[in-house]
């Protein structure tokens, strides 16, 4: 059968990236063009600025990602670009950039959803995995636990009613003085601290049974705390704060394993670098669940997980028109 080469292109935040993927699996090219030394000094992404860099970098990306995998446009079977969800102005540059594109070279366009692509990240590092899985996914914008029934099918089983994960630990950090991005400081502070404070957790009540989470209680009680106390000890409260979030998670990814009776999980999303995290969901192989995560340079944004997810879409028959938009707030389609 002929490979099939997809071009995936992501600008959602503050990565511009552009690789090209060989049958979903195998990245041939994949360059990053990371904004955070920009947006260091304001404490975030700032949205008008970090559109006006993806203007600045996308076309010297595209032309390095196509000399890094020795081929040329002729030879691509599909573009496909994030289309949400994230910023609406970042989204738009490798949105047009793709029609473009694909409508100079008549090449087909399979927009994507970006938390789809997080969980393609699965693929490209373990070529064995196939649906169905369960996969928590965790990134700055989302909290999720998605029952991956088919490449193209998912169910939302639980998610975030405030926070995402990422943006607790993003606080945590500006609160005890880390600076952003906060999740890789707190990871790094954490290993040299002790999980010896005790920070609440949130329950919903008469909701035994809901898979949903909620970060800002958590996140409020370590700002609290630390306003209270400047001179608490930095690295236990991080640890605490790890040690309490990844308890949230894996209580409901147990309850999830129970309710589907799917004995595969996978991570996706930045913070599924975590090393705290990734060690507990290692854990859980004693009890005879199958963990998969994705390589650590592949659970931050990237256009390799949107050039997997890209394949899958496209070789189902999904196409985009010309008229593709970015949606800010794409959701997950429950199918
Ligand atoms: O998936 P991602 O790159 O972007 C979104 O699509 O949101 O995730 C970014 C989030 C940020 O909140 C960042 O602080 C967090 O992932 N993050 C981490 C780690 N590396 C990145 N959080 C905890 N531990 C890490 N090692």
């Amino acid at each position: 059968m002929k490979d099939i080469l997809t071009m995936g292109i992501e600008s959602s935040c503050d990565e511009t990236s552009v690789a090209i993927v060989k049958n979903g699996r195998e990245i041939l090219s994949n360059v990053i063009d990371t904004q955070i030394p920009i947006h260091e000094k304001y404490g975030g992404v700032v949205p008008e600025i970090a559109s006006r860099n993806h203007i600045e970098a996308i076309s010297r990306v595209a032309k390095k990602a196509f000399k890094d995998a020795n081929v040329k446009i002729e030879d691509i079977d599909a573009i496909t670009p994030t289309y949400g969800p994230g910023l609406v102005g970042a989204l738009l540059v490798g949105v047009s950039y793709a029609k473009a594109l694909a409508f100079a070279n008549n090449i087909p366009l399979v927009g994507v959803n970006h938390i789809e692509g997080h969980i393609a990240a699965n693929y490209i590092t373990h070529k064995e995995l196939k649906p169905p899985f369960l996969c928590v996914m965790m990134s700055g914008g989302n909290t999720q636990i998605i029952y991956v029934k088919d490449y193209t099918k998912f169910e939302v089983l639980g998610k975030t009613r405030d926070d995402a994960i990422g943006e607790a630990f993003d606080k945590v950090a500006r609160v005890v003085g880390l600076g952003y991005p906060g999740g890789p400081k707190v990871d790094k502070l954490a290993k040299e601290g002790i999980a010896n404070i005790d920070l609440p957790k949130t329950h919903f009540e008469k909701e035994e049974y809901t898979l949903d989470f909620s970060f800002s209680g958590i996140k409020t009680a370590v700002i609290n705390l630390h306003h209270k106390n400047p001179n608490i000890n930095k690295a236990d409260l991080c640890a605490s704060f790890e040690k309490n979030v990844t308890e949230t998670l894996m209580e409901n990814v147990k309850k999830a394993i129970e309710k589907t009776g799917i004995k595969v999980v996978s991570l996706a999303g930045g913070v599924s670098a975590n090393t705290y995290i990734r060690g507990a969901f290692k854990e859980l192989e004693k009890e005879g669940i199958k963990v998969y995560m994705p390589d650590l340079k592949l659970c931050t944004d990237n256009a390799a997980m949107i050039a997997s997810s890209g394949y899958y879409n496209f070789i189902e028959g999904k196409r985009s028109s010309l008229d593709l938009n970015a949606i800010p707030n794409l959701k997950l389609n429950n199918n």
